[in-house]
């Protein structure tokens, strides 16, 4: 199809929303690395008392630029700040600023949205939904734009079973939507098949985009849940607990004990950098498909980029190989030897984590009173329960995903281009993944050097045996209050 993809963007002029995210960080690295791209204008907001320019400085120093650094040392030169934000009218963009995009982009990624699954209805609404349509509105103007690519969620229409690449219809649409908000500010009840704000308004987003069917040259990119990088720039390279990583992090810390998650289900995880590489394919095929052919009647197309189509791996899987790792390099600051009980009945979890979270959280919480600090075990635990609360759905349902078109755009790529942006799941080691993703874990979030190993092992296998001692000891104390029940009744 036409030319390579680093052809492609040769010179280009590059939109990137959701550039400081993960999705973005590492988008923008392999843009700025793997094509030779004129500039790259990234849409940062200002933050926490950070001005956008100060913010894009500090990330432009972390590690995950390191590669870029040694390979491209004057990559910086590439990146102009547009200083924004999605939930401000006209995006918060500064006259010169909208002009300059209007008159210069070749190529939009919108990444940025609140991912937050508890998001109230109101917010989300306000960046997913109308930051989109506002977007849109701006590229409808954009005087050489070639393609637009919105990334949404392969759960998007995770209320159905089976999702299909395809538009789905929705009760409501998101004028209605966010009509029903003017109207009643403190409205709760919204897409009640839905299990988050997150979702819901990724889906009505979708179906905001079809009114754009014959204006944009734009195509839906869909990933299921985004986990560590597979290979580039490193392997294991994250920057949040979010998704799996959510999960795993604070089983390996020792203090996750028992979740609602059901070992025989599928679950669908995307390495960041792999989705990287198919959501600029997809700008690639987007921007020839409309270059090369009549596109202009037809509904963007919709690409699901998920793993259990070709490569499916169940939670039982994800687990054992978590603790594989796991007793390969235990992190230095974990609390307790790993355990945790993984059930998908929901009393049976309310009932553990009584036993396995409170009772000795509020034990902690004690021990810190009495030497005059402040107690947080519960607050966390409570916070932590909330949080595996949310991602409940994920972890007990699965879903069948069709993703015929990604697997063309992957037999379209050429030789070169698929070794360049790899996206492909055949073959894939789920196993040396999750070392990864464990081994991420210990270095990004936790901090924590390998150099730090042999004193890491010595203490879990400390903690082993106190672990082992407390089993016993707990099994003693039910065995003596049975039998003095016994007794007493005899
Ligand atoms: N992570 C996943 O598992 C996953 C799975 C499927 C699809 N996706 C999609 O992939 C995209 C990127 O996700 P991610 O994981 O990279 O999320 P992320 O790390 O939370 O990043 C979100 C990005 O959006 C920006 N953003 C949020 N609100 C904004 C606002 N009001 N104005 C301007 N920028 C704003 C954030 O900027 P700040 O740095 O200023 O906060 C950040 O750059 C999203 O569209 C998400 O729906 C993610």
């Amino acid at each position: 199809m036409g030319i390579s993809i680093a052809e492609t963007f040769r010179d280009g002029v590059v939109f990137i929303t959701g550039s400081t995210g993960f999705l973005g960080t590492i988008l923008l690295e392999k843009l700025l690395r793997s094509c030779d791209v004129k500039t790259i204008a990234v849409l940062v907001r200002s933050k926490k008392g950070l001005a956008a320019s100060q913010r894009a400085v500090d990330i432009y120093q972390r590690a995950v630029f390191d590669r870029l650094r040694f390979e491209k040392p004057d990559f910086v030169t590439k990146i102009k700040i547009i200083d924004g934000n999605l939930e401000e009218p006209s995006l918060g963009f500064s006259t010169d600023d909208r002009d300059w995009l209007i008159n210069n982009v070749n190529f939009v990624f919108h990444c940025a949205a609140t991912i937050r699954f508890n998001e109230s209805i109101q917010m989300a609404t306000k960046i997913n939904i109308q930051g989109t349509e506002n977007l849109l509105e701006l590229a409808t103007i954009m005087n050489n734009l070639k393609g637009f690519v919105h990334v949404s969620t392969a759960y998007s229409h995770c209320p159905r079973s089976e999702i299909k690449e395809q538009f789905y219809p929705v009760s409501i649409s998101a004028k209605e939507l966010k009509n029903l908000i003017k109207r009643d500010k403190n409205i709760q009840n919204f897409g009640v098949d839905w299990p988050n704000t997150y979702t819901f308004t990724k889906a009505l987003t979708e179906n905001d985009i079809l009114t754009y069917e014959n204006q944009l040259p734009i195509s839906i990119f869909r990933p299921s849940i985004i986990g560590c990088t597979q290979s580039e720039p490193e392997p294991g390279w994250l920057d949040n607990i979010n998704g799996a990583s959510g999960i795993i992090t604070p089983i390996i810390v020792g203090i996750l004990r028992t979740i609602q998650l059901s070992r025989d289900k599928k679950t669908d995880i995307v390495p960041v950098d792999y989705t990287a590489n198919a959501l600029i394919s997809v700008m690639w095929s987007t921007v020839n498909r409309y270059k090369y052919s009549d596109e202009k009647n037809k509904e963007p197309k919709i690409y699901n980029y998920v793993s259990s189509a070709d490569s499916p791996i169940h939670w039982d899987k994800i687990i054992n190989y978590t603790f594989e790792a796991y007793h390969q390099a235990p992190p230095l600051e974990t609390m307790w030897y790993i355990f945790c009980i993984f059930s998908d009945s929901r009393w049976l979890v309310y009932i553990l984590r009584f036993l396995l979270h409170r009772i000795p959280g509020a034990f902690i919480d004690f021990s810190f009173i009495i030497r005059g600090k402040n107690p947080k075990m519960l607050k966390m635990y409570k916070k932590l329960e909330s949080m595996t609360d949310l991602l409940k759905v994920f972890t007990t349902s699965e879903w069948k995903f069709d993703n015929g078109n990604t697997l063309e755009l992957w037999s379209l790529l050429s030789q070169e281009d698929r070794k360049t942006f790899r996206f492909g799941f055949e073959e894939f080691d789920w196993k040396s993944y999750i070392k990864y993703t464990v081994y991420g874990i210990r270095k990004h979030i936790l901090h924590e050097d390998l150099s730090n190993l042999p004193k890491a092992l010595s203490k879990n296998q400390k903690l082993f045996w106190l672990h082992v001692l407390c089993i016993f000891l707990i099994v003693y104390i039910v065995f003596q209050v049975c039998w003095m029940f016994v007794c007493r009744n005899s």
